[in-house]
């Protein structure tokens, strides 16, 4: 199938990129770049052997009559387009916000003004690894979660029950300075990141906040941190005064991701390692419980370029097609 990759240069685009490239199933079409384009795609890509060989604009997309594109640019930059290349019979995975919301009324409650209200009808929006996720007909895109709702949905989506309720949740959440894009910043150049750990954003006050609340319903009080490494992403997430304990967590889980090869459960007292999962699909939750505060804690890492992004979006499309989950994931 013919896939165009829209801001390949970005982090999230390369790392499509390189999926994209070993999945049987694909065949890069376009790639594009803002800046780079009319220039070799093979420096930054030295590894593609076929496909386009300089990047494009993305006004240019649809002469590549692409089947699937992967959308991997901010907010409201791309979906102008979507109409043109729907209409042109492609498939889109967006991995912007654009397109995470049911309606554009919520969206708007985080990033202003939806791009293109009249095509969320044609979206839908949800985990990967959820197996109630699913794939109407009529769907044209996938609006692709973000990262940390991605680790939050992995260890709280399967604790949400009912008769199980969680009124108030605290989360700490660490990520490597990839996590902000590729764009040049002072205050995460290499003098200033290593050696450093330093909150970001308000408490409660980062965009992904919305989309965490969605999940379990409970009030999330989310604190960011930049961590001195470039990719990966650990939450702590604490639940003061837990309906259910440490062990009853990992039971669900375990029950939950019985089949699922990209979601380890760690044996009671083992803690994850972001390293363990880096440049992998895979995630690897741990629970534990503090008896004095009576207060469960749990903890998710996830690769947030991987995960939180590229692979999950395969991931997506190897659902949404029936073809394996794990294809060109492995
Ligand atoms: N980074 C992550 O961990 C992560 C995780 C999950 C989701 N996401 C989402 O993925 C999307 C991309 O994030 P990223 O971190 O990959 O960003 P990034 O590294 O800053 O890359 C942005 C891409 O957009 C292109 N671009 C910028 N302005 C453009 C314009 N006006 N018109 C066309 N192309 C333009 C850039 O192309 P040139 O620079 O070559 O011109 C580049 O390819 C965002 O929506 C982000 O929220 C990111």
């Amino acid at each position: 199938m013919r896939v165009a990759v829209v801001g390949a240069t970005g982090y999230a685009g390369q790392e499509v990129v390189s999926i994209v490239s070993r999945h049987p199933q694909f065949e890069i079409v376009a790639l594009t770049s803002n800046r780079q384009q009319g220039e070799d795609v093979r420096i930054l890509f030295p590894f593609l052997t076929q496909g386009p060989e300089k990047y494009v604009g993305i006004e240019d997309v649809g002469k590549s009559e692409p089947s699937w594109v992967f959308s991997c640019l901010g907010p409201k930059q791309a979906a102008p387009y979507f109409s043109q290349w729907i209409s042109q019979g492609a498939r889109i995975v967006d991995l912007s916000a654009d397109f995470r919301f049911p309606d554009a009324a919520l969206y708007e409650k985080v990033y202003g003004e939806h791009p293109a209200p009249e095509l969320i009808a044609l979206s839908q929006q949800g985990y990967a690894d959820d197996p109630n996720m699913f794939y109407p007909a009529n769907m044209r895109i996938l609006g692709n979660p973000g990262c940390y709702p991605t680790a939050f949905y992995l260890a709280m989506g399967p604790l949400t029950a009912p008769g199980l309720s969680y009124p108030f949740v605290i989360v700490d959440g660490k990520s490597g300075v990839s996590g902000a894009g590729r764009g040049p910043r002072e205050d995460l150049m290499m003098a200033e990141m290593a050696e450093n750990v330093t909150p970001y954003n308000e408490p409660g006050k980062h965009r992904h906040t919305l989309e965490m609340e969605r999940v379990t319903g409970a009030t999330v009080l989310f604190q960011p941190h930049y961590m001195p490494m470039s990719r990966g992403l650990e939450l702590t997430i604490y639940i003061p005064n837990s309906p259910i304990s440490s062990r009853d967590a990992a039971d669900i889980w375990r029950e939950r991701y019985a089949r699922n090869t990209f979601v380890a459960v760690l044996p009671e007292g083992q803690k994850p390692h972001t390293r363990r999962v880096r440049g992998t699909n895979r995630v690897e939750l741990g629970s534990a419980w503090d008896e004095r505060s009576r207060t469960l804690v749990l903890y998710s890492v996830l690769d947030n370029l991987q995960k939180g992004a590229a692979g999950q979006a395969v991931q997506h499309v190897n659902r949404w097609m029936n073809w394996p989950t794990e294809l060109g994931l492995e």
